[in-house]
């Protein structure tokens, strides 16, 4: 079992350091592709798609990936004990601008499902290359020193934060959620929003907590951050660091998913934000 896990990180560590160095020399034209999702797709993400995939295919403990780039479930071992679902280069379209990206590992047992999850591992591309792993209750931090990872930090969030980050487009909101974001800035709550979740969650972990939101919305009605690669990882993060992970009213690691490429509206924060979120969606939706 450990030694699955550490397999699987190693696997990720690597792929990780090769992602860094094409980051560096991207190509970031568009290819004439579109995901599932329906996002057109860089050369950039189905790059980094591809060497994920060519390293995890050399471990016979995972029996099947799936990746937000790629329409199907991808069999790697039929003996294997884990399921990969990943997201290889989220907020690709960033590179551009010279903003931080990363990527997003869930790693399941039996099904893609919520209530399976059982590991989870973020990569941030920024000014500095850092790890978090989420597995058994605990959740670490490491960083990329000399072409290693190095421990940094365990994570653990405050009860209240300060952060705000409120996901999609303000037009499509409902009047109860601009209400309840309104209420939070009011309080006193700033503004920390880039668009890539994998930083701006990255910064509410580590700096005392808040609130991520993406809702769903007056075109989105499930909101449109993906459950197997974006959503289920981050729940079981927020879940290890004390903190909580809703759709509005129910756990998102309770919620049923029907198809691999299934979005979801989802709020990640500490527990007075959420609790804040849950009384005013309660009434609503
Ligand atoms: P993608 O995987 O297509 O790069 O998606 C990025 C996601 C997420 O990182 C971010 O929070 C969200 O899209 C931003 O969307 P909006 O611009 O709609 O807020
Ligand atoms: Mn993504
Ligand atoms: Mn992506």
């Amino acid at each position: 079992m450990y030694k699955d896990i550490e397999d699987i990180i190693n696997s990720i560590k690597d792929s990780s350091i090769t992602i860094k160095d094409i980051i560096n020399e991207a190509d970031t034209a568009k290819s004439s592709s579109t995901n599932s999702t329906g996002d057109i797709q860089l050369k950039l993400d189905i790059r980094c798609d591809e060497i994920i995939e060519k390293n995890f295919s050399k471990l016979s403990c995972i029996k099947q990936i799936v990746s937000e780039e790629q329409e199907n479930i991808v069999k790697i071992n039929t003996n294997g004990n884990y399921l990969i679902a990943y997201d290889p280069l989220d907020g690709s379209s960033l590179v551009d601008v010279n903003l931080s990206v990363g990527s997003i590992y869930g790693i399941y047992e039996d099904s893609f499902s919520g209530k399976n999850i059982i590991a989870s591992i973020y990569v941030v591309f920024g000014p500095r290359v850092e790890m978090v792993i989420a597995y058994k209750n605990t959740l670490k931090m490491y960083r990329l020193l000399n072409g290693d990872f190095k421990y940094v930090q365990d994570i653990k969030l405050n009860q209240k934060g300060n952060l705000m980050a409120p996901g999609s487009t303000q037009a499509m909101w409902f009047d109860f959620h601009k209400k309840m974001i309104d209420d939070f800035f009011k309080d006193g709550y700033r503004l920390r929003y880039s668009g890539g979740m994998v930083p701006d969650l990255h910064q509410i972990l580590l700096k005392s907590g808040g609130l991520f939101s993406y809702p769903a919305t007056k075109d989105l009605s499930k909101g449109k951050l993906r459950q197997l690669f974006e959503v289920f990882p981050y729940a079981l993060i927020f879940k290890i660091a004390g903190g909580g992970a809703i759709d509005g009213k129910n756990n998102l690691l309770d919620i049923t998913t029907t198809h691999i490429h299934d979005t979801t509206a989802c709020f990640f924060g500490s527990n007075y934000e959420i609790d804040i979120v849950k009384k005013v969606y309660k009434d609503e939706r």
